[in-house]
């Protein structure tokens, strides 16, 4: 029987892929994913908890501009505080409070984030949306660990659909992320942590900003929640990535654009499911977490 890592692999992953903890990762992270349960956490670190391709970059901004109280756009990418990607020594660079964002599951984050009472937003969004945005970036993207500079997937959408609801994908199996986060508040009973929904955002984002800012503690004035829905919207975020902001860590993509700003809209996947697929979807979806998404 084949593991989800030899199963990504032959359907057209094309990166070097092991099992770790029942996750498929990227050989290249083993290390650090090794590591980050002993990383020195600070009380005042925020955590922005995500499964990928649920609006990280979107609500990584939201939270620097309600921790600065301006809406003003952070120095670097997202990425220069990913916590399970980064060296101990860049993250300890840092400013507090530190904003990091992970895609880990609740058990395998630093015990540490629970009993300093970090500040935990988890944001979720329609899972057949995460996929068509995943199938995007992973049709596009070259990894770092690939120098036959091939995109990391290659197969087709079919498969990549079975992939994400087998649990194939690396980093992390979606419905065992979504499951522990979901049932995060009874295990960490002390930890509070805010829920967003990307669709929420979509909705009304000055509301769930001004949520956020509660949450932090770090209520602001109504215009600067408004001017920060502003510079965050979908085209300012876009541009302020790619042509405002130091490219450090800006990740290597195929051909050279950002295509972590695609779309940025709610329910493509209907452009892109056909009605069996979907079907087939909701069937695994209703089975794993017993709902329906409610978007
Ligand atoms: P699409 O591929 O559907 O467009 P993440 O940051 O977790 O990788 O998520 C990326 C997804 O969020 C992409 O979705 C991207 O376009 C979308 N996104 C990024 N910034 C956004 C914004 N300001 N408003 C709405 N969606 C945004």
């Amino acid at each position: 029987m084949s593991t989800p890592a030899e199963r990504a692999t032959a359907a057209g992953l094309n990166a070097d892929l092991v099992m770790l903890d029942g996750s498929v990762q990227a050989t290249f992270l083993i290390d650090m994913l090794k590591n980050v349960k002993d990383l020195p956490i600070r009380e005042s670190d925020i955590l922005l908890c995500t499964y990928p391709k649920s609006g990280t970059h979107w609500t990584w901004e939201i939270l620097n501009m309600i921790v600065a109280g301006k809406a003003e756009y952070a120095k670097h990418w997202q990425n220069s505080a990913w916590l399970e990607y980064r060296t101990w020594e860049e993250l300890e660079e840092l400013a507090s409070p530190r904003i990091l964002h992970t895609h880990l599951r609740p058990s395998h984050l630093p015990e540490t984030v629970w009993h300093k009472g970090c500040k935990v937003v988890y944001v979720r969004r329609n899972p057949k949306d995460c996929v068509v945005s995943s199938y995007h970036q992973m049709s596009k993207q070259v990894w770092k660990d690939n120098p036959a500079g091939k995109a990391s997937y290659t197969g087709t959408w079919d498969d990549f659909i079975d992939l994400f609801l087998n649990g194939c994908l690396p980093p992390v199996p979606y419905f065992e992320h979504t499951i522990e986060w979901t049932n995060i508040s009874e295990a960490k009973k002390d930890s509070e942590i805010c829920r967003v929904h990307y669709e929420d955002m979509k909705q009304d984002c000055v509301r769930e900003i001004r949520r956020m800012a509660d949450y932090l503690g770090r209520p602001l004035s109504d215009k600067t929640y408004y001017d920060i829905s502003e510079a965050c919207s979908f085209k300012n975020l876009k541009h302020a990535n790619e042509k405002l902001k130091d490219q450090t860590y800006h990740f290597q993509w195929q051909d050279g654009a950002s295509g972590y700003f695609r779309k940025g809209i709610t329910g493509d996947w209907k452009n892109w499911f056909t009605v069996a697929q979907s079907e087939r979807f909701d069937t695994v979806y209703k089975e794993r977490l017993n709902e329906t998404f409610p978007y």
